[in-house]
């Protein structure tokens, strides 16, 4: 799927899935699971490589694990979800030239058809400009935006009239830059509906209410992989928990069968 198609559903009110993925049995799983599109998110620096935070990963990590990803799929080419990349720390914020630089190189090393970029800082709008005037589609992401956790915190945005008016101003500028789809973590319910009815493209929510587009969410989140769990995320399994009782199970199976 190329991302001109996922500006349709919002046309077609057709709802939009998304999970993210790291490697090829997260990228199996969530091809086989329908979803819409998968995201190779900057979360798996902390869901899948141990980190405290997103910004120690690199851009060829973020290559590295794409491609691990989209060889999890099975489905044939033009049955597949939408894949894309995060851009990681740096290789974006220091200006356009690296920042086209880089989504080039995702693009050209790997299966992505766009990449995401945070935040809307004036310096972003220009990078977020040229990078799309360069041909490579980019998705937003508003509201929560964990490379900026130093300065903004991993905490729900939007909490007063002055920064609830940022996100609405911001989410607007990237649509009229070319975006062709916002992500907005961790805001208020009510902020995300206001622009989801606002914008032509589509607002995919995280932890961002029912009302918006489409929903995505961190696989790690949704499973119980992990031990500190978002507080939009409710899992769907407590996965680490049932995986740990069923290997140590074994491990004492095993210890006692031995003769
Ligand atoms: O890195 C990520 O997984 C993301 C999602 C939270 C949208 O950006």
């Amino acid at each position: 799927m190329l991302p001109s198609e996922l500006v349709k559903y919002k046309k077609n009110s057709k709802k939009i899935i998304a999970l993210t993925a790291w490697d090829s049995i997260t990228g199996s799983l969530a091809e086989q699971s329908d979803a819409d599109l998968i995201l190779v998110g900057d979360s798996l620096a902390m869901v899948c490589l141990g980190y405290k935070s997103t910004l120690p990963i690199t851009l060829d990590n973020i290559i590295y694990h794409a491609n691990a990803v989209s060889r999890g799929f099975n489905k044939k080419m033009e049955e597949q979800p939408l894949l894309i990349c995060d851009m990681p720390f740096l290789t974006y914020q220091c200006g356009e030239d690296k920042a086209v630089e880089s989504a080039g190189k995702i693009i050209q090393n790997t299966y992505a058809k766009a990449v995401k970029i945070e935040g809307a800082e004036p310096e972003i709008q220009n990078v977020i400009s040229r990078v799309i005037r360069m041909g490579i589609p980019v998705m937003g992401h508003l509201g929560l935006t964990p490379q900026s956790y130093l300065s903004l915190g991993f905490k729900r945005q939007g909490e007063d009239i002055e920064s609830q008016e940022k996100i609405k101003r911001e989410a607007l500028i990237l649509q009229k830059l070319g975006c062709f789809s916002i992500v907005l973590e961790h805001i208020p319910e009510l902020l995300a509906k206001e622009i989801k009815d606002e914008l032509k493209i589509p607002v995919i929510g995280i932890g961002a209410g029912n009302y918006c587009d489409g929903q995505v969410r961190v696989s790690a989140d949704l499973l119980g992989l992990n031990d500190d769990q978002p507080p939009f995320c409710k899992p769907i399994i407590e996965g680490k928990k049932l995986l740990k009782e069923k290997l140590k199970e074994w491990v004492a199976n095993e210890r006692s069968n031995l003769f």
